[in-house]
């Protein structure tokens, strides 16, 4: 018997995609080309960065800010493979989640690399050449998306790392040059910086962050700088030497003019992501791509060719994590039959760094250039009493509300907690809110969450602690 799904890829997209079509009582297959399941987000992205941002910082937080509190330890010492071992042992546990998760919802899974080898028919290959194929009613693509390379600076994963080099250094390096001034950049910037490297980010546009809110992001740098990261903004990487004992980068201003050496140790390339759309047989297939070769498909996630799907990194969009799997639901929900939504303007987006920086919905430099009448509503964490006693009093929430109907538009948070604290934003959201809402409802005390609250007074020009 025919499946009624099969999902190619098993990431955050295509593994929840498989789960709530199996919910749903569809007869679900998942093609996985690596060896375990959760794509990059599990393996190689989200859960080891995460797990180095987490064990850094309390690194960094036994050595300088212990003492502050009378906490009186020795200097911490680094036991760099243990760290790693931290990180492996908490990748390993949550692949492993996915692996139960499909024979608990009877999901069957094929090892081996997926191609769409026409409609209703995914053939699969494995790592020993076999190839087998799958009839189904319905095939989701979510295959996501793989580093984006620069010319003149090849990877080895060794001295000049993408990320998921950068996740597994076996010493820190003394000097760590980092190309691209985004999520990746900053936040792996940020481990080896704490663990004793000299960081210095080379970016090509004239501020960090881009498409963030632009205060959100100049004070974000202004946070890193005082934290000892370097920053050259307007330049660019033309090539890097890698023939001696050290690197040697090629670091021009991004307009063209006089190039300069930078040495470093360690080369980071974090320029952003290309989807991986590739070897899927998807144009022989007819599977239409935009100019950025990223799956073309309508607001019901079906791509042009009838009963073929796709979701994720793999189409436009912004490249997270819970975006991937709100698409991987809404579609399996579409294929039953159901009528799944993803709330576009409700997308949070959260930089795991110290402090962290958490954004949803529209900046205010969008606002401006759209011509919408906004209220904007601002509120320090230096106003804010749990902030205060904690030392942890840098940054600020900003809550952007429509001039005439108060409706929230957009909330950006530079802040200790950040991440978390944008849940609550998020879902005010999603409920078509109004900055009065968020100002009316009790927020507990102390809390970090009360700067939300007072921003939202703030809209209104009445905050209390200000
Ligand atoms: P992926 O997770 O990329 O999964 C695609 C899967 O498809 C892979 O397992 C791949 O092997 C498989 N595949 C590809 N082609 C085939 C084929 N032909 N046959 C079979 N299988 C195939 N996002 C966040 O929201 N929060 C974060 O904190 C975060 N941190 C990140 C940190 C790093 C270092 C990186 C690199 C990314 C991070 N991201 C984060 C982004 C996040 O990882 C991606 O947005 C997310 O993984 C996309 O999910 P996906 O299911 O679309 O694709
Ligand atoms: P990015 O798109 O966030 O940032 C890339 C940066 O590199 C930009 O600032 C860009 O202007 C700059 N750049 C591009 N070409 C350059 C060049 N030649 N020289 C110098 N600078 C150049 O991409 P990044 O950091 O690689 O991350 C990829 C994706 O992974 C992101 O889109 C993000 O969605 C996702 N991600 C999400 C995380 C999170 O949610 N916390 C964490 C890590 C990654």
């Amino acid at each position: 018997m025919p499946y009624d799904l099969v999902v190619i890829g098993s990431g955050p997209g295509g593994y929840v995609c498989a789960i709530r079509a199996a919910q749903l009582g569809l007869k679900t297959a998942v093609v996985e080309k690596d060896k375990t399941f959760g794509g990059t987000c599990l393996n190689v992205g989200c859960i080891p960065s995460k797990a180095l941002l987490y064990a850094s910082e309390l690194f960094e937080e036994a050595g300088h800010k212990f003492a502050a509190m009378g906490i009186g330890v020795p200097a911490p010492k680094l036991d760099l493979a243990r760290m790693m071992k931290f990180k492996d042992e908490g990748v390993e546990g949550n692949v492993k989640g996915v692996d139960f998760l499909f024979k608990k919802n009877k999901v069957d899974t094929f090892q081996g690399t997926g191609r769409v080898a026409g409609a209703g028919k995914v053939e699969v290959t494995g790592a020993d050449g076999k190839k087998q194929t799958l009839d189904t009613k319905n095939i989701v693509i979510a295959t996501g998306s793989d580093v984006a390379r620069l010319n003149g600076v090849d990877i080895d994963e060794k001295r000049i790392v993408s990320s998921t080099g950068a996740l597994t250094l076996g010493a820190v390096p003394k000097k760590l040059l980092v190309i691209g001034a985004g999520v990746i950049g900053l936040e792996l910037g940020s481990v080896w910086r704490r663990l004793g490297a000299e960081v210095e980010v080379i970016e090509f546009l004239d501020r960090i962050l881009p498409g963030m809110d632009s205060e959100v992001a100049r004070q974000f740098q202004r946070i890193l700088e005082k934290q000892g990261i370097k920053f050259r903004l307007a330049h660019k990487v033309t090539g890097v030497d890698s023939k001696g004992k050290t690197l040697k980068a090629s670091v021009q201003p991004a307009a063209g003019g006089k190039s300069e050496i930078v040495e470093a140790d360690v080369v980071l390339v974090s320029i952003g992501r290309v989807p991986y759309s590739e070897g899927l047989g998807l144009k022989e297939a007819g599977v239409a791509l935009d100019d950025k070769g990223r799956v073309k498909v309508d607001g019901h996630f079906r791509t042009s060719v009838p009963g073929v799907f796709a979701i994720g990194d793999v189409i436009a969009g912004p490249m997270l994590a819970h975006k991937a799997e709100d698409e991987g639901i809404a579609a399996a929900e579409i294929i039953a039959g159901q009528a799944g939504h993803v709330n576009y303007d409700a997308i949070p987006n959260v930089i795991y760094t110290y402090p962290e920086v958490a954004t949803v919905g529209r900046s205010e430099d969008e606002l401006k250039q759209a011509g919408v009448a906004y209220k904007a509503g601002k509120f320090p964490f230096t106003a804010n009493g749990r902030a205060k006693v904690n030392k942890t009093s840098e940054g600020f929430v900003k809550i952007l509300a429509d001039a005439k109907s108060d409706r929230v538009l957009g909330v950006h948070i530079v802040g200790a907690d950040a991440g978390t604290l944008i849940g609550e934003v998020t879902l005010a959201m999603e409920f078509g809110a109004a900055a009065e809402d968020i100002a009316r409802t009790c927020h507990a005390h102390p809390t970090l969450s009360e700067a939300v609250k007072e921003a939202a007074l703030a809209v209104d020009g009445r905050p209390i602690h200000m």
